[in-house]
């Protein structure tokens, strides 16, 4: 019965709802609500109970899909406050960082919070975000992003400058985000445990020449820069081509580990010899 089956839609849920021409609409269901569209109507109690994955009818007898929403698809729909990163480069970065359940990783600047809201998915159950911004206005556009998308309970937002020591040790993973990430190193390394993952996201190659110069002064290596570049296609079997238009250039990602130098590991082994 669709009651009962975990691909029934459920009051509160979030859904989205595909026309025929390929407009999208994330709507959170409420019993007694109307999804107004330009191909007619949808009442959502027509929704909340049954199956998702299917196709339903608008009052006019247009034809919509409705679909439990992804990943991606919440990510598109994060309100911005700031300049964001983008699925393409979150895809590397939670690849590069390595993240998944269980794993406790940093962030700077949380901006409108979109990589936070990656991460906290990526890491969740089990493990947290730990996410920092100079700016409390930030910080609350990240928090009602990250309420909207059930993901708050694994994310601590604080306010901080990344530039100083921040209150977290043996992490996983660290992004930075932040307009000098250069200045941010020495914290970066602080909160790391060896083998941690470094990662940064840039938007001008200079910046990558500044950071990499600065990169080459603390314990980082296996250095890589990459830039993706994503073409869509018009999905059309016969006139198979790109899209008119692409996004040219989001940023460059920046990715190291954290090592313990042979000398620091000397010294600490010294130090834990009885005298
Ligand atoms: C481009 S936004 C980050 C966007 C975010 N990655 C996202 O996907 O939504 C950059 C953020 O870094 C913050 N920021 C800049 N310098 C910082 C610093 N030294 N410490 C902490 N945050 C900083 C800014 O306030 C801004 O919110």
């Amino acid at each position: 019965m669709d009651t009962e089956s975990p691909h029934s839609a459920r009051a509160g849920e979030r859904v989205l709802i595909i026309t025929g021409d390929g407009k999208r609409y994330l709507v959170r269901l409420q019993p007694g609500v109307q999804l107004h569209t330009h191909l007619g109507i949808i009442a959502h109690d027509d929704l909340i109970g049954r199956g998702l994955g299917r196709e339903v009818q608008s009052h006019l007898g247009h034809r919509f899909v409705v679909v439990r929403p992804s990943i991606h698809d919440l990510l598109m729909r994060v309100k911005r406050r700031s300049q964001i990163i983008y699925p393409k480069e979150i895809g590397m970065i939670l690849l590069k960082l390595d993240l998944s359940d269980g794993r406790r990783v940093v962030e700077a600047g949380t901006g409108s919070g979109a990589l936070t809201t990656a991460m906290a998915w990526a890491v969740q159950p089990r493990g947290h975000v730990y996410s920092f911004d100079i700016r409390d206005d930030m910080l609350a556009a990240a928090r009602q992003n990250l309420q909207a998308n059930e993901l708050a309970p694994y994310v601590t937002l604080e306010q901080a400058d990344a530039t100083q020591p921040l209150p977290v040790t043996d992490a996983d993973a660290i992004f930075l985000d932040v307009r000098e990430p250069q200045d941010c190193l020495q914290s970066a390394c602080d909160v790391l445990a060896p083998g941690g993952f470094f990662g940064s996201l840039v938007p001008t190659t200079n910046q990558v020449s500044v950071l990499l110069g600065g990169m080459a002064r603390y314990p980082l290596t296996d250095i890589e820069v990459l830039e993706i570049m994503l073409r869509g296609y018009k999905p059309v079997p016969g006139r198979l081509r790109p899209k008119d238009r692409m996004v040219a250039h989001t940023g460059y990602l920046i990715f190291a580990r954290k090592i313990s130098p042979l000398l620091e590991e000397a010294k600490a082994e010294e130090s834990s010899k009885p005298h």
